[in-house]
C-alpha cells in the first residue's frame, strides 16, 4: 500500500466533504464525527461526484438520485446491493495520508 499526503486540508475537526486527487483517483474525503473517511467519488449508480453531496447521519448522499453510501464501510443503503470502494486514512500529527493498494498488490493479496 502506498500512503498519499493530502496537502490543502486543515484538520479541525468539524464536519467537511472535499475532493481530492489520490494518485490517479478521485476522493472524496469526508470529516464527520471528528474522524476523516476516504470513498472513491464517482458514484457507482451513474457516475455522479459524490463530493458534490451532503452527508447525513454517516451517509454520503449522492447529488443525482440520492442514493446513500455508508462512510465507514462504503455500502449501499437499503435495497441499493451496490458499494462504494472505502481507502484508509491516517492522521500523522497534523497531516492526512490517504492509502492507495495498487492493483498489483491486491492481485498478489498485499
Ligand atoms: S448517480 Fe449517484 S445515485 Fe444516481
Amino acid at each position: 500500500m502506498k500512503w498519499y499526503k493530502i496537502p490543502g486540508i486543515q484538520i479541525t475537526g468539524k464536519p467537511f466533504i472535499a475532493k481530492v486527487k489520490v494518485g490517479r483517483k478521485n476522493i472524496c474525503l469526508i470529516g464527520y464525527e471528528e474522524r476523516i473517511y476516504a470513498l472513491s467519488s464517482v458514484c457507482p449508480h451513474a457516475g455522479a461526484d459524490l463530493s458534490e453531496g451532503l452527508c447525513v447521519k454517516g451517509k454520503i448522499v449522492c447529488p443525482y438520485h440520492r442514493y446513500t453510501y455508508d462512510v465507514k464501510t462504503g455500502k449501499g443503503g437499503a435495497g441499493q446491493n451496490d458499494f462504494v470502494e472505502t481507502y484508509p486514512v491516517e492522521i500523522r500529527g497534523n497531516e492526512i495520508y490517504v492509502g492507495i493498494i495498487s492493483l498489483w498488490d491486491k492481485l498478489r493479496g498485499k
